[in-house]
């Protein structure tokens, strides 16, 4: 597994295998791996020569508050899950090579950033969709994985990569979860043992509202306070929102007649967590 630590080295690499006619799979991350990346890992390796894996954590999809000081990280460990998962080479670079003085280039998506998080994260998305849009550029794959754990931003790179013009396929890889529901993110690492509890109220408003849709609720606003109420049971919670939208708009629905994404948003103690589902009510 090669380490390629600068911008040039990179796209020298991928030039490179171009060159011998290698495809490549690109799964770009913030580190501080799980299990979660590691099945994006997976999912990347069969389906091309050569599998890149970013590790960079992006200074402008972080609010001013919010936790970019003390986002985790563990790069041995992160080398050590790459390696076993078939990576052929990790991309490390630094802040100063993405982002080098008098860097001015921003690219804002209309209409998916002013749904979900995006209506209380204002900058998350433009932060994202521009170095997501660098990354490309850089390791010029064929395809790239990303999670559906963070739904709005597979949504958001696939209308970038429609509207830029990117010869990228993009592949949406599963939500993967402890034993016990929990979607796996790296901010788990922030929750105290009570807060890790509480944490299982989002797995747990999914498979209410599953139940409630299979036995015919259809109103969102009364599936919606019955979660509201359940979430609101475990300590130390408070809903940003819960939220039933169209899977390709995420604009808001009303009454669900067919499938819909229900996406919640719920901060327990400190920590910000997301969960989603898709749901079919005709299954
Ligand atoms: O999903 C993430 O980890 C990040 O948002 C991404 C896509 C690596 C961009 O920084």
């Amino acid at each position: 597994m090669e380490i390629i630590k600068t911008k040039a080295d990179m796209q020298a690499w991928s030039k490179n295998k171009k060159k011998e006619s290698r495809t490549l799979c690109f799964v770009p991350t913030m580190g501080y791996l799980h299990q979660g990346h590691v099945s994006l890992m997976e999912k990347g390796r069969p389906l091309c020569d050569e599998l890149v894996l970013s590790i960079f954590v992006n200074p402008t999809q972080f609010g001013p508050n919010e936790d970019l000081s003390s986002y985790p990280r563990n790069i041995e460990n992160d080398l050590s899950l790459a390696e076993k998962a078939g990576v052929t080479a990790v991309f490390l670079p630094i802040k100063e090579d993405i982002y080098p003085e008098n860097f001015q280039t921003e690219i804002k998506l209309q209409s998916l950033p002013n749904h979900l998080c995006g209506k209380f994260r204002p900058v998350h998305f433009a932060g994202v969709a521009v170095v997501v849009t660098k990354l490309f550029n850089i390791v010029m794959p064929d395809k790239a994985v990303f999670g559906m754990k963070d739904y709005q931003q597979l949504q958001i790179i696939r209308q970038l990569v429609l509207d830029l013009d990117f010869d990228i396929e993009i592949v949406a890889g599963d939500i993967i979860r402890e034993k016990d529901g929990l979607a796996m993110s790296s901010r788990n690492a922030y929750l105290s043992k009570s807060e890790r509890t509480s944490a299982l109220s989002l797995s747990r408003s999914l498979a209410l509202a599953k139940e409630l849709l299979a036995k015919g609720e259809k109103n969102t606003a009364d599936i919606r306070s019955k979660i509201d109420s359940l979430i609101h049971s475990f300590p130390e919670t408070k809903v940003e929102y819960v939220s039933f939208c169209q899977p390709e708009t995420l604009e808001e629905i009303k009454v669900i007649e067919k499938k819909v994404l229900l996406a919640l948003a719920v901060k327990v103690g400190k920590t910000r967590l997301i969960d989603n589902a898709l749901i079919d009510p005709a299954q």
